[in-house]
C-alpha cells in the first residue's frame, strides 16, 4: 500500500486555501494510502510566537484536521515535535543540503527579506520538511502548489543521501489537485490565501459562520469589466471565485464561466457552495471542541504509531552515514 505524508504549520486558524489545497484531499487519500499527518509545530519556531498561543493552536489545528475529516482511526494524526527523530534526521540531512539550494528556496527569500535577523531556523526550515517526509518512506506528499519547491528539494537531499550512502529512503513525488491548488486572498487577489494575510476579509476561515463566509465574497474585489472569464492573469478576483466555485463543487473553472452574466450571480454561486462545503466541518469541530481532552489522547496514540515507524528509518539513516551504533552494529553483523 502506497504510504503518503503531510503537515500542517499550527501558525493560525485553518483558512480556506488549506481546506482545498490540501486537507480535503487529505480526508480522501487518508482511505486509500497508508497516511500520516502531522501538525508541524516546530517548523512554526521560524517565526516569534508566544508560546501559549503555539501550544493551544497546535491542538486546536489537530482537532480542526479531524473536523475536516481526517479518522485517527483510519490515518495517522500527530504533532511533530512528539516525534524527535524528526530533528534528529534533519541534522543528518543538514549536512548533505548545500547552502546554496537552500538560499534559492522562494519561501526563505520571501520571509528573510535579507534581514541578518531572520532565525537560522527560517533557512534550514526546508531541511526539516524533508525529514519530516522521509522518515515515513512517503510515496506521495499532497500539497498545495507553493509546496512543489520543497518537495523538489526533498526529492534532491533523498537521491543525493542514497547515492553517497546507500538505498536508504523512498524518493517522493508531491501531488497537487488541478483545482484549488492555490487560491488567492479575496481582497488582493495576485497574494495567496494566507494566514499572515493583511486583512481578514481577504481570508475566509474554514469555521467562519456562514453569515461571514457571505460577507467576505460579495465583498471580494474583482476588476471594472464585467466580463466573466477563467483568466487569472488578467482577471485574477474572478477568476480566484471561479476556481473556489469549481474546487467547492467539482467543476471546472473555464467551463464554469460560461454559466454567469454577472458577478453578483457568481458571488451568490460562490458563496452557497463554501457554506456548504464548510458547514459540516464547523459543526463537527464545535461538537468537538466540548472535549479537547480527547483529542490529546489521539494525538498521543498518533505520535507512538508514527515514533515506531520514524525509529526505523533514523536507524537505518545513521548507521548508513557511519554514526557510532555498536548494540545495532554488533546485532547486524551477527544476523
Ligand atoms: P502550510 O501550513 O502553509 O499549509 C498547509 C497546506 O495547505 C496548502 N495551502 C494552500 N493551498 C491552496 N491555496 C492556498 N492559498 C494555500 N495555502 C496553503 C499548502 O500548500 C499545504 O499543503 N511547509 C508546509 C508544512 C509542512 C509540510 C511538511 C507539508 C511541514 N512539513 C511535510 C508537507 C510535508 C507549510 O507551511 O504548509
Amino acid at each position: 500500500m502506497a504510504r503518503v505524508l503531510s503537515g500542517i504549520q499550527p501558525t493560525g486558524d485553518l483558512h480556506l486555501g488549506n481546506y482545498l489545497g490540501a486537507v480535503r484531499h487529505w480526508a480522501q487519500d487518508q482511505h486509500e494510502a497508508d497516511a500520516y499527518f502531522c501538525v508541524v509545530d516546530l517548523h512554526a519556531l521560524t517565526v516569534p510566537r508566544e508560546p501559549g498561543e503555539l501550544r493551544a493552536k497546535t491542538a486546536e489545528t489537530a482537532l480542526a484536521l479531524i473536523a475536516a475529516g481526517l479518522d485517527p482511526a483510519v490515518c495517522t494524526l500527530f504533532v511533530q515535535s512528539q516525534v524527535p527523530e524528526h530533528t534528529q534526521l534533519s541534522w543528518l540531512l543538514e549536512c548533505v543540503a548545500s547552502m546554496g539550494e537552500l538560499r534559492r528556496m522562494t519561501q526563505f527569500k520571501d520571509k528573510a527579506k535579507d534581514s541578518d535577523s531572520a532565525r537560522v531556523g527560517l533557512f534550514t526550515y526546508p531541511v526539516l520538511q524533508a525529514a519530516d517526509i522521509l522518515l515515513y518512506d512517503a510515496d506521495r506528499v499532497p500539497v498545495g502548489d507553493e509546496q512543489r519547491q520543497h518537495i523538489e528539494l526533498c526529492r534532491d537531499l533523498a537521491i543525493r543521501f542514497n547515492n553517497r550512502y546507500g538505498e536508504v529512503f523512498v524518493v517522493p513525488e508531491a501531488t497537487v489537485p488541478k483545482v484549488g491548488a492555490r487560491v488567492m486572498d479575496l481582497q488582493e487577489p495576485t497574494n495567496k490565501m494566507s494566514k499572515s494575510s493583511e486583512s481578514p476579509r481577504g481570508v475566509i476561515l474554514v469555521l467562519d459562520e456562514p453569515e461571514v463566509i457571505e460577507r467576505k465574497i460579495k465583498r471580494a474585489v474583482t476588476d471594472p469589466t464585467s466580463q466573466i472569464r477563467f483568466d487569472p492573469e488578467h482577471k485574477p478576483g474572478v477568476s480566484n471565485l471561479l476556481q473556489i466555485l469549481a474546487a467547492s463543487i467539482g467543476g471546472d473553472p473555464v467551463a464554469l464561466a460560461d454559466d454567469f452574466t454577472d458577478y453578483a450571480s457568481l458571488k451568490a454561486a460562490t458563496s452557497d457552495a463554501v457554506i456548504e462545503l464548510l458547514r459540516p466541518v464547523r459543526e463537527r469541530y464545535l461538537e468537538l471542541a466540548t472535549d479537547p481532552k480527547g483529542a490529546e489522547d489521539l494525538l498521543t496514540a498518533g505520535a507512538e504509531k508514527a515514533q515506531s515507524v520514524a525509529a526505523a528509518t533514523l536507524a537505518r539513516a545513521e548507521d548508513a552515514i557511519g554514526l557510532y551504533r555498536p548494540s545495532r552494529q554488533n546485532a547486524a553483523s551477527q544476523a
